[in-house]
Order: C-alpha cells, then sequence, then structure tokens
C-alpha cells in the first residue's frame, strides 16, 4: 500500500451560504447550447447559409433539440450570442435584429423555440459597442431590458467589452436591477470578473448578488490546451471564486466544445467530467445537426448530467495532484462525492491510480458503494478506507466516479478487480 504525503492542508469543502441574486432562477446549472464558439461571426448567408448567425440557424437547433433527444437530457435554453443586431438602432433607440439575418425578428423567433417547449437566450454588452462591433448597452440599459422582456427573451449573456473597467459593477449591477424590473425570468449571465481580473480581484459577493452566472476566464477554443488552461486557471484561484457558487448563481468556464474538431474523445470526455464537478453552466457550442453519436451520447449522459445538476448545488474543488494525476472532488447530496481523476501526462499509455489515493476517499469509512462512470459504467462495489483498488485513466482522459457511504452491514454483489497499485508516493500533493 503507497504511503500518501499529506503536504499541503485539505481545502475545506464546506463553505458559508452564499447569498444570490433573487430572481429564483438557475438554481442548477443552467444547460443549453450557445451559438458563439462554433459559429462566431459568420454573417455571410449568402455563400454560407446553414452556418451564418440567422434564424434560421437556431430553428434548425431547436428542432434538433427536441427531435434527438437533448430537450429530454436537459438541454434547454438556445442561445443567440454576439452578431445578432442591426449596426443601427431604431427609431425608438431599440435594438433591432439584422432585417437580412432575422427576417422574421427576434419575437417571432422566441415564439417558435419557446412551441419547442424549449428557452431562447440573446446577448448584450454594458459598454458602448459589443466585442464585434455592434451596438452596446450602455445609456440604454431600461431600453434593452424592456425589449428583450418584450421579445420574450429567458437568459441575457452580457458581454464587458468597450467600458471603462472602473464602471463594469455599475453598469452589470444596472441591468440586473432594469432586468428585473420587467417582471420576466430572464437568467442574466454576465462576464464581469473577467473585463476585472487585469486590474483587481473582482468582489464576488456582489457578483452573486447580480448574476446567475459569471465568466472569470478567457474564451474556450477547440482545443486540449484552451480547456487546460481553464481547467488550471480555476483550480488555481479555487478558493477565491467556489465559495460564491451555489442555486442561483455560478461560476462559467465557458462553453463545452464536445462534437467539435479539436478534443480527441479522451478530452471530451475530461472536459464533460470536469465541467459538472465545477458546477459549471452547460452551454453547448458545436454543430447538432452533425454530431458524432460518441459526443452526443456523451453530452447526454445522464449520470453526469445528475452530478452537473446535483440539488446541494457545491461547485467542486482541485483536491490533490499526484504523479501527474489531478483529483477533483464535488460533494453531492445525500453524502455523496463525485471523484474526477485527471491524467495529465501525455506520454505513454494508460496509468493506474489507486482510488483510495483521492482525499475524500474518507468517506468509505467504514464502507462505500464506489460507482465508475467514465470511461465507462462499471460498479465497483463496497470498498472501505484500505481498499487497493485502482482506476485506469488514459493520456489527458478522465475517470470519473461516484462514492456514496455505506453501512457495514451492506454487502457488495459485484465482484471486485484489485489491481496493483504501483504508483509512487513521491509528488503527492493533497491541496
Ligand atoms: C467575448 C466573449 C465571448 C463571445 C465574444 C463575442 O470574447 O467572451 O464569449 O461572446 O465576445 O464577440
Amino acid at each position: 500500500m503507497c504511503r500518501v504525503v499529506f503536504v499541503v492542508a485539505l481545502v475545506v469543502l464546506v463553505s458559508p451560504e452564499a447569498h444570490g441574486l433573487d430572481n429564483g432562477l438557475a438554481l442548477k446549472p443552467t444547460m443549453g447550447w450557445l451559438h458563439w464558439e462554433r459559429f462566431m461571426c459568420n454573417t455571410d448567408c449568402d455563400t454560407d447559409p446553414d452556418n451564418c448567425v440567422s434564424e434560421r440557424l437556431y430553428m434548425q437547433m431547436a428542432d434538433v433539440m427536441v427531435k434527438e433527444g437533448w430537450r429530454e437530457a436537459g438541454y434547454e435554453y438556445v442561445c443567440i450570442d454576439d452578431c445578432w443586431p442591426s449596426h443601427q438602432r431604431d427609431a425608438q433607440g431599440r435594438l433591432q435584429a439584422d432585417p437580412k439575418r432575422f427576417p422574421g425578428g427576434i419575437k417571432k423567433l422566441a415564439d417558435y423555440i419557446h412551441s419547442r417547449g424549449l428557452k431562447l437566450g440573446i446577448y448584450g454588452d454594458v459598454g458602448t459597442s459589443t466585442c464585434a462591433g455592434y451596438p452596446g448597452s450602455l445609456g440604454y440599459y431600461e431600453t434593452d431590458a424592456q425589449t428583450f422582456a418584450d421579445w420574450g427573451v429567458d437568459l441575457l449573456k452580457f458581454d464587458g467589452c468597450y467600458m471603462n473597467w472602473t464602471r463594469l459593477g455599475d453598469g452589470y449591477v444596472t441591468m440586473s436591477k432594469a432586468l428585473n424590473r420587467t417582471g420576466r425570468n430572464i437568467i442574466y449571465s454576465c462576464e464581469w470578473p473577467l473585463y476585472e481580473w487585469p486590474f483587481h480581484q473582482p468582489n464576488y459577493t456582489a457578483i452573486r448578488e447580480t448574476c446567475n452566472h459569471w465568466r472569470n476566464f478567457a474564451d474556450v477554443y477547440d482545443s486540449w490546451s484552451s480547456i487546460k488552461s481553464i481547467v488550471e486557471w480555476t483550480a488555481a484561484h479555487q478558493e477565491i471564486i467556489v465559495p460564491s457558487a451555489g442555486p442561483g448563481g455560478w461560476n462559467d468556464p465557458d462553453m463545452l466544445v464536445i462534437g467539435n474538431f479539436g478534443l480527441s474523445h479522451d478530452q471530451q470526455e475530461s472536459q464533460m467530467a470536469l465541467w459538472a464537478i465545477m458546477a459549471a453552466p452547460l452551454l453547448m457550442s458545436n454543430d447538432l445537426r452533425d454530431i458524432c453519436p460518441r459526443s452526443k451520447g456523451l453530452l447526454q449522459n445522464r449520470q453526469i448530467i445528475a452530478i452537473s445538476q446535483d440539488p446541494l448545488g457545491k461547485q467542486g474543488y482541485r483536491t490533490a495532484k499526484v504523479d501527474s494525476f489531478e483529483v477533483w472532488e464535488r460533494p453531492l447530496s445525500k453524502k455523496r462525492l463525485a471523484i474526477a481523476v485527471l491524467n495529465k501526462q501525455e506520454i505513454g499509455g494508460p496509468r493506474r491510480f489507486p482510488i483510495g489515493m483521492a482525499p475524500g476517499w474518507k468517506i468509505c469509512d467504514p464502507q462505500c458503494n464506489v460507482t465508475q462512470i467514465l470511461p465507462q459504467y462499471k460498479e465497483l462495489g463496497i470498498q472501505t478506507l484500505h481498499s487497493k483498488v485502482a482506476v485506469l485513466v488514459n493520456p489527458s482522459g478522465t475517470v470519473l466516479m461516484t462514492v456514496t457511504p455505506a453501512n457495514r452491514h451492506f454487502k457488495s454483489h459485484h465482484s471486485l478487480h484489485w489491481q496493483d497499485t504501483s504508483i509512487k508516493d513521491k509528488h503527492t500533493t493533497i491541496l
């Protein structure tokens, strides 16, 4: 049995209750689809009608979401990102959709999305213009909030480009109040902390009171290096950001890029597992009209979605680094725990990780029941504190498990797969 060296004190997983934006929304991390990472600012509907930012794109995505089981799996919000509006406001100063790409207008699109049992998200910016150069909301917060409500919008992603950073807080708070005054249920997705970090540590108490979720870090790209950098940033700042997450308000590590081009299947599993552990909004940015069955199965995996949507609503932490493994743990309802083991060694083959080395393993005293969810569903059965069972983790892949405390008299019906635990003791850091 290998000896684990405790180097740093264990992060306290229980945080004080944080008070969130009191609009009754996002009690669980938001699930849906958002166009940005996959479709970006493609406005060329003449040569690329299937992929340009147009009402057709969202209608088609909504149709597929109903037909292909996405809605049933919990993906509910169909979200427009940047580049939807006309460059000019109308005579009353209201935003208007680009007339060529959205001939029916946003209200009609919202009606269509609602008729499919889904919800519509839209995008705006707290400053003078959006990141892609479309009209911003500065000076128009009331008008724009009312316009979105009149159209039947259900979520607003509010970006932070073209705004003096000292005025970000005022802007985000004013828009939050304006949305509330409309009386419509509109999830408020902010990028406030992302734009403040370069200047100072954001006030997460204020952010949680203002927004339903908030971006902290750079835009996700369709690459493993991008996913790694987001995961690393989150771990490096976990003591600051994790306590602010809870029902009604969530840290947003940006979109799921599963089903695109840049991630291997193991890396897609890592993104899905870690986003669930991080209690992140699950907003896919991919082409649901053309997605491979494996990626679809991963995104619709009910056990992973259950971890993401766990009613306790606590975000997980990175709890240990061991020989190029990272252990992430999220406390779940009913005293259960989700454990993700990420293999960061990008050379060689699958490596063994003895699960008793996860700090949260202490809930296996006297016994626990372990279920492996990724890479394959497998009941690992009843284990104890002294269990020598190990899981195999592929390079840049993740093994995801749930651990349920069990009583001693409870007998396992599953045969155990005992494996040699050959991990070296050195380099073990319990965070
Ligand atoms: C910023 C945001 C992205 C996206 C683009 C749109 O970069 O962080 O998520 O909304 O703007 O221009």
